[in-house]
Protein backbone atom coordinates (compact mmCIF):
# COMPACT_ATOMS: atom_id res chain seq x y z
CA UNK A 1 0.00 0.00 0.00
CA UNK A 2 3.00 2.41 0.47
CA UNK A 3 3.43 2.93 -3.36
CA UNK A 4 -0.28 4.13 -3.35
CA UNK A 5 0.42 6.21 -0.37
CA UNK A 6 3.43 8.11 -1.91
CA UNK A 7 1.44 8.31 -5.31
CA UNK A 8 -1.22 10.34 -3.99
CA UNK A 9 0.22 13.73 -5.86
CA UNK A 10 -2.77 14.63 -8.28
CA UNK A 11 -5.61 15.42 -5.53
CA UNK A 12 -3.11 16.77 -2.62
CA UNK A 13 -2.38 15.01 -0.24
CA UNK A 14 -4.30 15.68 2.93
CA UNK A 15 -6.57 13.36 2.49
CA UNK A 16 -3.79 10.50 2.70
CA UNK A 17 -4.22 9.63 6.26
CA UNK A 18 -7.71 9.42 6.26
CA UNK A 19 -8.55 5.49 5.71
CA UNK A 20 -5.60 4.20 3.94
CA UNK A 21 -5.55 0.87 3.28
CA UNK A 22 -7.12 -0.90 0.55
CA UNK A 23 -10.96 -1.23 1.29
CA UNK A 24 -11.33 -4.67 3.76
CA UNK A 25 -14.33 -5.71 1.66
CA UNK A 26 -12.44 -6.70 -1.93
CA UNK A 27 -9.99 -8.83 0.58
CA UNK A 28 -11.89 -11.71 1.25
CA UNK A 29 -14.67 -11.82 -0.86
CA UNK A 30 -14.81 -11.91 -4.37
CA UNK A 31 -17.12 -9.53 -6.25
CA UNK A 32 -17.79 -11.96 -9.02
CA UNK A 33 -18.75 -15.00 -6.46
CA UNK A 34 -21.13 -12.73 -4.23
CA UNK A 35 -22.76 -10.17 -6.63
CA UNK A 36 -24.26 -10.81 -10.20
CA UNK A 37 -22.71 -9.04 -13.22
CA UNK A 38 -25.34 -6.13 -13.82
CA UNK A 39 -23.48 -4.45 -17.15
CA UNK A 40 -21.31 -6.53 -19.29
CA UNK A 41 -19.23 -4.54 -21.59
CA UNK A 42 -18.36 -7.30 -24.43
CA UNK A 43 -15.66 -6.60 -26.91
CA UNK A 44 -16.45 -3.00 -26.42
CA UNK A 45 -15.09 -0.53 -29.25
CA UNK A 46 -15.55 3.15 -30.07
CA UNK A 47 -15.12 5.81 -32.48
CA UNK A 48 -15.07 9.75 -32.37
CA UNK A 49 -15.20 10.17 -35.86
CA UNK A 50 -12.23 8.43 -37.70
CA UNK A 51 -10.48 7.95 -34.36
CA UNK A 52 -11.13 5.01 -32.58
CA UNK A 53 -10.89 5.60 -28.71
CA UNK A 54 -11.81 2.45 -27.30
CA UNK A 55 -10.45 -1.11 -28.01
CA UNK A 56 -12.06 -4.03 -27.59
CA UNK A 57 -13.34 -3.62 -24.12
CA UNK A 58 -14.72 -6.31 -21.67
CA UNK A 59 -15.62 -6.06 -18.53
CA UNK A 60 -18.24 -7.72 -16.35
CA UNK A 61 -19.39 -5.06 -13.63
CA UNK A 62 -20.89 -6.53 -10.54
CA UNK A 63 -24.20 -5.20 -9.20
CA UNK A 64 -24.46 -3.26 -5.62
CA UNK A 65 -20.71 -2.95 -5.65
CA UNK A 66 -18.43 0.17 -6.51
CA UNK A 67 -15.84 0.00 -9.95
CA UNK A 68 -13.42 2.59 -10.02
CA UNK A 69 -12.14 2.94 -13.43
CA UNK A 70 -8.53 4.60 -13.04
CA UNK A 71 -6.03 5.50 -16.17
CA UNK A 72 -3.86 8.74 -17.26
CA UNK A 73 -5.90 11.67 -18.86
CA UNK A 74 -7.70 10.74 -22.54
CA UNK A 75 -7.29 6.92 -21.85
CA UNK A 76 -11.08 6.47 -22.44
CA UNK A 77 -12.68 6.57 -19.22
CA UNK A 78 -15.51 9.65 -19.59
CA UNK A 79 -16.29 8.17 -23.17
CA UNK A 80 -16.81 4.81 -21.78
CA UNK A 81 -19.12 6.01 -19.11
CA UNK A 82 -20.69 8.44 -20.38
CA UNK A 83 -21.33 5.62 -23.29
CA UNK A 84 -23.27 3.59 -21.21
CA UNK A 85 -26.44 5.95 -20.65
CA UNK A 86 -25.82 6.90 -24.19
CA UNK A 87 -24.58 10.21 -23.41
CA UNK A 88 -22.39 10.49 -26.50
CA UNK A 89 -25.71 9.47 -29.09
CA UNK A 90 -25.64 13.32 -30.09
CA UNK A 91 -22.07 13.79 -30.92
CA UNK A 92 -22.15 13.56 -34.88
CA UNK A 93 -19.73 10.76 -36.55
CA UNK A 94 -19.43 8.45 -33.59
CA UNK A 95 -19.87 4.93 -34.06
CA UNK A 96 -19.05 1.67 -31.55
CA UNK A 97 -18.44 -1.94 -32.05
CA UNK A 98 -19.27 -4.56 -29.56
CA UNK A 99 -21.82 -3.98 -27.05
CA UNK A 100 -22.94 -3.23 -23.47
CA UNK A 101 -25.60 -5.24 -21.71
CA UNK A 102 -27.52 -4.41 -18.51
CA UNK A 103 -29.15 -7.17 -16.89
CA UNK A 104 -28.50 -9.02 -20.30
CA UNK A 105 -30.62 -6.55 -22.44
CA UNK A 106 -27.92 -4.61 -25.15
CA UNK A 107 -28.17 -1.08 -24.58
CA UNK A 108 -28.08 -0.52 -28.06
CA UNK A 109 -31.43 -2.53 -28.51
CA UNK A 110 -33.73 -1.16 -31.41
CA UNK A 111 -36.58 -1.73 -28.88
CA UNK A 112 -35.37 0.34 -25.62
CA UNK A 113 -35.58 3.61 -25.38
CA UNK A 114 -32.76 5.87 -24.45
CA UNK A 115 -34.87 7.59 -21.86
CA UNK A 116 -36.08 4.58 -20.17
CA UNK A 117 -32.40 3.45 -19.55
CA UNK A 118 -31.29 7.17 -18.47
CA UNK A 119 -33.65 6.27 -15.79
CA UNK A 120 -32.17 3.30 -14.61
CA UNK A 121 -28.54 5.16 -14.55
CA UNK A 122 -28.30 8.52 -12.81
CA UNK A 123 -24.69 10.05 -13.60
CA UNK A 124 -22.87 12.80 -11.51
CA UNK A 125 -19.97 14.85 -13.17
CA UNK A 126 -16.60 15.93 -12.17
CA UNK A 127 -18.35 19.94 -11.61
CA UNK A 128 -21.34 20.06 -9.33
CA UNK A 129 -24.40 21.07 -12.04
CA UNK A 130 -27.53 22.19 -10.16
CA UNK A 131 -29.99 23.62 -11.61
CA UNK A 132 -30.84 27.51 -11.10
CA UNK A 133 -33.75 26.61 -9.55
CA UNK A 134 -34.15 26.01 -5.51
CA UNK A 135 -32.76 22.99 -3.89
CA UNK A 136 -36.34 21.57 -3.42
CA UNK A 137 -36.55 21.56 -7.27
CA UNK A 138 -33.45 20.03 -8.25
CA UNK A 139 -34.48 17.12 -6.79
CA UNK A 140 -37.97 16.78 -7.29
CA UNK A 141 -37.26 17.96 -11.61
CA UNK A 142 -37.30 14.59 -12.91
CA UNK A 143 -40.70 13.97 -11.50
CA UNK A 144 -42.40 17.04 -12.75
CA UNK A 145 -40.68 16.67 -16.16
CA UNK A 146 -42.15 12.73 -16.01
CA UNK A 147 -45.74 14.57 -15.26
CA UNK A 148 -45.81 13.65 -11.05
CA UNK A 149 -46.74 17.00 -9.11
CA UNK A 150 -48.52 15.39 -6.20
CA UNK A 151 -46.85 17.35 -3.10
CA UNK A 152 -46.85 14.19 -0.98
CA UNK A 153 -44.53 12.45 -3.23
CA UNK A 154 -42.66 15.15 -4.00
CA UNK A 155 -41.91 16.13 -0.37
CA UNK A 156 -41.10 12.21 0.60
CA UNK A 157 -39.05 12.08 -2.56
CA UNK A 158 -36.98 15.27 -1.66
CA UNK A 159 -36.60 14.06 1.96
CA UNK A 160 -35.41 10.77 1.23
CA UNK A 161 -33.35 11.49 -1.28
CA UNK A 162 -31.82 14.02 1.08
CA UNK A 163 -31.42 11.66 3.63
CA UNK A 164 -29.89 9.01 1.74
CA UNK A 165 -27.26 11.86 0.28
CA UNK A 166 -26.09 13.01 3.55
CA UNK A 167 -27.18 16.20 3.05
CA UNK A 168 -30.80 16.20 4.71
CA UNK A 169 -29.83 17.87 8.05
CA UNK A 170 -27.74 20.84 6.46
CA UNK A 171 -30.54 21.88 4.11
CA UNK A 172 -33.83 20.84 5.27
CA UNK A 173 -35.06 24.41 7.17
CA UNK A 174 -33.42 26.09 3.24
CA UNK A 175 -35.19 23.78 0.63
CA UNK A 176 -36.45 26.75 -0.69
CA UNK A 177 -33.39 28.76 -1.09
CA UNK A 178 -31.75 28.54 -4.34
CA UNK A 179 -29.40 25.54 -4.79
CA UNK A 180 -26.36 28.70 -5.61
CA UNK A 181 -26.33 28.89 -1.98
CA UNK A 182 -24.97 25.68 -1.02
CA UNK A 183 -20.97 25.03 -0.51
CA UNK A 184 -19.21 23.13 -3.13
CA UNK A 185 -19.18 19.63 -1.68
CA UNK A 186 -22.97 20.49 -0.32
CA UNK A 187 -23.98 21.07 -4.04
CA UNK A 188 -22.00 17.91 -5.08
CA UNK A 189 -24.46 15.93 -2.53
CA UNK A 190 -27.27 17.71 -4.01
CA UNK A 191 -26.31 16.49 -7.26
CA UNK A 192 -25.93 13.01 -6.30
CA UNK A 193 -29.44 13.36 -4.57
CA UNK A 194 -31.09 14.42 -7.53
CA UNK A 195 -29.03 11.56 -9.34
CA UNK A 196 -31.04 9.34 -7.06
CA UNK A 197 -34.60 10.73 -6.92
CA UNK A 198 -35.91 8.77 -9.53
CA UNK A 199 -34.55 5.51 -8.01
CA UNK A 200 -31.97 4.35 -10.85
CA UNK A 201 -30.43 1.17 -10.52
CA UNK A 202 -26.75 2.65 -11.39
CA UNK A 203 -25.11 5.02 -10.78
CA UNK A 204 -21.98 6.85 -12.55
CA UNK A 205 -19.94 9.30 -10.96
CA UNK A 206 -17.07 10.85 -13.27
CA UNK A 207 -14.33 12.40 -11.03
CA UNK A 208 -17.13 13.65 -8.26
CA UNK A 209 -14.99 14.80 -5.64
CA UNK A 210 -11.88 16.42 -7.64
CA UNK A 211 -13.32 19.83 -7.18
CA UNK A 212 -13.95 19.16 -3.37
CA UNK A 213 -11.67 19.55 -0.48
CA UNK A 214 -10.68 16.59 2.07
CA UNK A 215 -13.65 16.90 4.18
CA UNK A 216 -16.30 17.13 1.65
CA UNK A 217 -14.29 14.47 -0.29
CA UNK A 218 -14.56 12.36 3.01
CA UNK A 219 -18.06 12.49 3.21
CA UNK A 220 -18.96 11.65 -0.39
CA UNK A 221 -16.87 8.69 0.10
CA UNK A 222 -18.57 7.38 2.96
CA UNK A 223 -21.66 8.41 1.25
CA UNK A 224 -20.48 6.22 -1.86
CA UNK A 225 -20.16 3.64 0.61
CA UNK A 226 -23.76 3.74 2.02
CA UNK A 227 -25.20 3.88 -1.45
CA UNK A 228 -23.77 0.88 -2.74
CA UNK A 229 -26.09 -1.27 -0.69
CA UNK A 230 -28.62 0.04 -2.84
CA UNK A 231 -26.89 1.19 -6.45
CA UNK A 232 -24.03 -0.62 -8.87
CA UNK A 233 -21.92 2.56 -8.54
CA UNK A 234 -18.86 3.09 -11.35
CA UNK A 235 -17.01 6.23 -10.32
CA UNK A 236 -13.84 7.79 -12.48
CA UNK A 237 -11.29 9.04 -10.38
CA UNK A 238 -7.83 10.10 -10.62
CA UNK A 239 -6.97 9.84 -7.07
CA UNK A 240 -5.76 6.43 -6.20
CA UNK A 241 -5.86 6.82 -2.59
CA UNK A 242 -9.68 6.84 -3.13
CA UNK A 243 -9.68 4.44 -5.90
CA UNK A 244 -8.12 2.18 -3.18
CA UNK A 245 -10.58 3.33 -0.28
CA UNK A 246 -14.06 3.13 -2.29
CA UNK A 247 -14.25 0.43 -4.78
CA UNK A 248 -14.31 -3.25 -4.79
CA UNK A 249 -13.27 -3.85 -8.30
CA UNK A 250 -10.58 -1.53 -10.07
CA UNK A 251 -10.39 -1.38 -13.72
CA UNK A 252 -7.14 0.15 -15.68
CA UNK A 253 -7.04 1.98 -18.95
CA UNK A 254 -4.25 3.17 -20.62
CA UNK A 255 -4.77 4.27 -24.32
CA UNK A 256 -8.15 3.22 -24.75
CA UNK A 257 -7.07 0.06 -24.08
CA UNK A 258 -8.60 -2.17 -20.68
CA UNK A 259 -5.12 -3.16 -19.16
CA UNK A 260 -5.80 -4.75 -15.88
CA UNK A 261 -9.91 -5.47 -14.27
CA UNK A 262 -8.93 -6.99 -10.90
CA UNK A 263 -10.59 -6.65 -7.24
CA UNK A 264 -9.14 -3.42 -5.92
CA UNK A 265 -7.23 -5.27 -3.55
CA UNK A 266 -4.85 -6.82 -6.51
CA UNK A 267 -4.91 -3.71 -8.47
CA UNK A 268 -3.11 -1.93 -6.03
CA UNK A 269 -0.94 -4.87 -4.03
CA UNK A 270 -0.62 -7.69 -6.33
CA UNK A 271 -1.20 -6.39 -10.11
CA UNK A 272 -0.56 -8.81 -12.87
CA UNK A 273 0.35 -5.89 -15.88
CA UNK A 274 4.09 -4.04 -15.69
CA UNK A 275 1.49 -0.79 -16.88
CA UNK A 276 -0.58 -0.87 -13.73
CA UNK A 277 2.12 -1.55 -10.93
CA UNK A 278 3.50 1.79 -12.61
CA UNK A 279 0.59 3.73 -13.01
CA UNK A 280 -0.62 2.86 -9.53
CA UNK A 281 2.71 3.46 -7.93
CA UNK A 282 2.85 7.15 -9.69
CA UNK A 283 5.91 6.37 -11.80
CA UNK A 284 3.92 7.73 -14.97
CA UNK A 285 0.20 9.47 -15.62
N1 LIG B 1 -16.50 14.87 -28.16
C1 LIG B 1 -15.31 14.37 -28.54
N2 LIG B 1 -14.95 14.42 -29.86
C2 LIG B 1 -13.77 13.92 -30.27
N3 LIG B 1 -12.87 13.33 -29.46
C3 LIG B 1 -13.17 13.27 -28.17
C4 LIG B 1 -14.41 13.77 -27.63
N4 LIG B 1 -14.42 13.57 -26.28
C5 LIG B 1 -13.25 12.96 -26.00
N5 LIG B 1 -12.50 12.77 -27.11
C6 LIG B 1 -11.18 12.11 -27.20
O1 LIG B 1 -11.33 10.77 -26.73
C7 LIG B 1 -10.21 10.39 -25.97
C8 LIG B 1 -10.69 9.92 -24.59
O2 LIG B 1 -11.22 11.05 -23.89
P1 LIG B 1 -11.94 10.93 -22.49
O3 LIG B 1 -12.53 12.25 -22.16
O4 LIG B 1 -12.83 9.75 -22.51
O5 LIG B 1 -10.68 10.60 -21.54
P2 LIG B 1 -10.58 10.52 -19.95
O6 LIG B 1 -9.87 9.25 -19.66
O7 LIG B 1 -11.89 10.75 -19.34
O8 LIG B 1 -9.58 11.74 -19.63
P3 LIG B 1 -9.54 12.71 -18.33
O9 LIG B 1 -8.91 11.90 -17.25
O10 LIG B 1 -8.67 13.82 -18.79
O11 LIG B 1 -10.95 13.13 -18.02
C9 LIG B 1 -9.28 11.58 -25.92
O12 LIG B 1 -8.30 11.40 -26.90
C10 LIG B 1 -10.18 12.74 -26.25
O13 LIG B 1 -9.47 13.75 -26.89
MG1 LIG C 1 -12.69 12.23 -18.09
Amino acid sequence: MNAVLESDTKNGSSTRQRRPEVSSRSGSESAEAVNASHISIQNYGFFYGPTQVLFDLNMDIPERRVTAMIGPSGCGKSTLLRNINRMNDLIPGIRHSGDILIEGMSIYDPYLEVISLRKRIGMVFQKSNPFPKSIYENIVYSLRVAGRNKKSELDETVESSLKAAALWDEVKDRLHESAFSLSGGQMQRLCIARAIANRPEILLMDEPCSALDPIATGKIEDLIEELKKEYTIIIVTHNMQQAARVSDRTAFLYMGKLIEYADTETIFMNPREQQTEAYVSGKFG
